[in-house]
């Protein structure tokens, strides 16, 4: 397991962030977003995105749940679980039975609602506003040797 923080004081920063998650991701292929409303978890999936050689938009499925990005590896799966009650709702929805069993990449905004049913080698990332209004602070937490040799 290793930890990795930074400090972000713009949404430019925080997409920057995201290509970082990205190039060190390593082979994991879950992406768990969670944190405070408005941290920057839409914007961070942005640079994720582009870093994964994805041009087109992307904006929170607050309402679609999953929304599917062409990758050159596959896809990449953009999930809001925003309104889901909670992990016995995600349990309902079935959403690993949704994806391909090649699953390409999936990150997920709001994963603090599939707490104990995510892989346990997830990359976890947590979102926290700051005390400035575009303070925001990111943690992420790779599994195994992962975010080490990117
Ligand atoms: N440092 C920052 N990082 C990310 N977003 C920021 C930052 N500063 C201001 N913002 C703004 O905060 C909002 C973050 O929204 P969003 O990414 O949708 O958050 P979430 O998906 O976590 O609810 C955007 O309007 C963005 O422009
Ligand atoms: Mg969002």
């Amino acid at each position: 397991m290793e930890k990795r923080s930074w400090h972000s004081i713009s949404p430019a920063a925080t997409r920057t962030i995201g290509a970082e998650i990205w190039r060190l991701r390593g082979l994991t292929t879950v992406i768990a977003l969670s944190g405070d409303l408005g941290a920057g978890k839409t914007e961070l999936v942005k640079g994720l995105a582009q870093a994964a050689g994805y041009g087109g938009a992307v904006t929170s499925p607050t309402f679609t749940l999953c929304q599917e990005y062409p990758i050159s590896e596959g896809i990449l799966y953009h999930v809001d679980l925003y309104r889901l009650s909670g992990p016995e709702d995600f349990e309902g929805i079935g959403l690993w039975e949704l994806l391909p069993p090649d699953g390409g990449v999936v990150l997920i905004e709001w994963a603090e609602k599939a707490a104990g049913c995510l892989p346990v080698d997830a990359i976890e990332v947590v979102l926290r506003n700051g005390t400035e209004p575009d303070d925001r602070w990111v943690e992420a937490l790779f599994p195994g040797g992962g975010g080490s040799d990117g």
